[in-house]
This record gives C-alpha cells, structure tokens and sequence, in this order.
C-alpha cells in the first residue's frame, strides 16, 4: 500500500504528520477556530496489560510520550489487562495482571485516571459468584472506578462511562439505560457531553461486530438531544475510526497494545499493528464550544 494511501485508511487526511519510522506519527484534524480549549485529556484503551512481550516496559514508553503532551487527566477505555474472561484463567494468572496494571499506574499517579469495564477485565471463572475476585465488582475495585457507570463534570463539559458488557454486548442493560436517559434529560441545552464506552456504539470499518447491539436506540436518544455537542469515544476492535451520524461524532481509537502486544498476523500492515492501526493513544482536544479534536499517535516502530 503507498504511503498516501496508508494515511488515508488511518483517516490520517489533511494535517497529518509522518516524521519518521522512529517519530510520532499522529492523526490530526485542523481546529480553524479560534475557541478556546478547555481540557486536554488522553485517551488510552485496550492496555491489555501482560507479563509477556515487554509490554510493561512498552507501555511505560507509552505514558512516557503522553506525559509530553500536558494532559488534565486520562480517560482508560477497558480491557486493561491482558485476560481474565477466559475459562481457563487461573486466579494467579488474574492478580499477575492486576498487579502490572498497579504497578504500571504509579507511572502516571499524578494524573486522574477515569476507567471504564471492558469484555476481558472480568474473572468469570471464579470457582462460584461470592468468591471476591469474580466479575465486574472486582474490577471496578481495580479500576478505581465509584461504579460500573458514572459520570462527571469538567470545564463545562460533561462525562458518561458506561458498562457495554452486557447481555447482547456492547449494549446498556435497562437500568443503566434508565440511568442514562434521565442523566441527559436533566443536562441545561447545548451542554457538551462525551461518552466514553469499550465497545463502540457506532463502527463504520471492515471489521464485524464493534457496534453496539442498541445502537439504534441510542442513535435515536442522541437526536432527540441534538441541541447538545455528543461526542463518544472507544476502543475494543483496536481500529482507528470516526464515524459522523446525525452530527454525533463517534471515535473508535486503536489500541495501546496495538495486536495485543505481539507481533500480528497476516492481516497486520506493520509488525504490532492490527490491520492498518499502529499501537497508539489519543490526545482529545476539548474546546468550550462544544467542540472536539481527536488525534491518534503512534509511540512505538
Ligand atoms: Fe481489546
């Protein structure tokens, strides 16, 4: 594939900067205006932190170039470690992870971390439901997170993390839905507002089953709120994407671990990659218009 080409399917466009195999090769859109920015916040997901392949001291590489880029706070969007949904996890193989995952945090402790549940963060195999280790309570504990979803306000801007992992996933269950609902209703109009979900609620790449189930009630929620700035952001497919319906905007970022911190398959335009997205994060510039820029860097070769 020619490089034009390459950037193109990264939705790289106009203002795109490759400086080398070596350097930061970042996805950024244009801000013409002159609003003013009211928070930059870094958008990590799909960490999947591991013991093997370097990927603790890769992913230091990666808070390591984020630190540089003066950041308010970190919004993590699931699937921090490794795995721990599978059957054959062992409980040792659970707190392993973990224990990357806290030790790696003391890289950043001084920043804000708001987290969000993805699909592999959950230990369903515990040997029965009261054990503490298993499901979503357990990794809400690890999360630091007050609840499975929650929101928050900053700088005129307010914040939705929500829980994709149930029934028919990525979807709400109903009493977050209810939640969610009402949480909108009661927002003043025109308020800005991002969502940060794991699955993605609207996907538009070549890859299968990154949208939410509810997609089509949750698009209809939105319009019936289209007075407000909505912006979500997720990871899960490990894509770099944007989608644009009904004026919503919808970032899918890849992910940290880029193929899971290994080296790809065959689909993998690079070594790490999956498909055509390096292992990256983004930067998301919040201006208090309402508006709001999504750029993607690669950190690593
Ligand atoms: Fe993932």
């Amino acid at each position: 594939m020619k490089r034009r080409n390459l950037l193109k399917s990264l939705g790289l466009g106009v203002g795109a900067t490759v400086l080398g195999t070596n350097k930061l090769r970042a996805a950024t859109e244009t801000n013409t205006k002159s609003v003013k920015r009211v928070l930059r916040i870094a958008h990590i997901t799909d960490v999947h932190i591991r013991p093997e392949h370097n990927a603790p001291s890769r992913f230091k590489q990666c808070i390591e170039s984020i630190t540089k880029m003066e950041v308010d706070f970190f919004l993590n969007g699931g699937d921090t470690i490794y795995a721990a949904d599978y059957d054959h996890i062992t409980r040792e193989r659970v707190k392993v992870q973990w224990d990357i995952w806290h030790k790696s945090r003391e890289l950043f402790s001084e920043y804000e971390v708001y987290s969000c549940l993805g699909n592999h963060n959950m230990w369903w195999a515990a040997p029965d439901k009261s054990d503490g280790m298993y499901g979503k309570e357990f990794a809400v504990k690890q999360l630091g997170m007050p609840n499975r979803y929650f929101s928050f306000t900053k700088n005129g801007w307010t914040f939705f993390v929500l829980d994709s992992n149930n029934k028919n996933a990525g979807s709400l269950d109903q009493e977050q839905m209810d939640w969610f609902k009402g949480e909108l209703a009661a927002l003043p109009e025109k308020a800005p507002v991002l969502i940060m979900t794991h699955y993605p609620i609207l996907s538009v790449g070549p890859e299968q089953g990154g949208n939410h189930t509810d997609c089509k009630e949750l698009t209809k929620l939105f319009y019936e709120h289209k007075d407000k700035p909505i912006h979500c952001v997720s990871g899960h497919i490990h894509l770099l994407e944007k989608t644009v319906y009904n004026n919503v905007k919808y970032y899918c970022n890849g992910a940290v671990s880029g193929f899971w911190w290994e080296d790809g398959n065959a689909d993998s335009a690079h070594k790490s990659w999956v498909s055509q997205t390096p292992p990256g994060y983004a930067i998301l510039d919040l201006y208090e218009d309402g508006s709001l820029m999504n750029s993607y860097y690669s950190y690593e070769v």
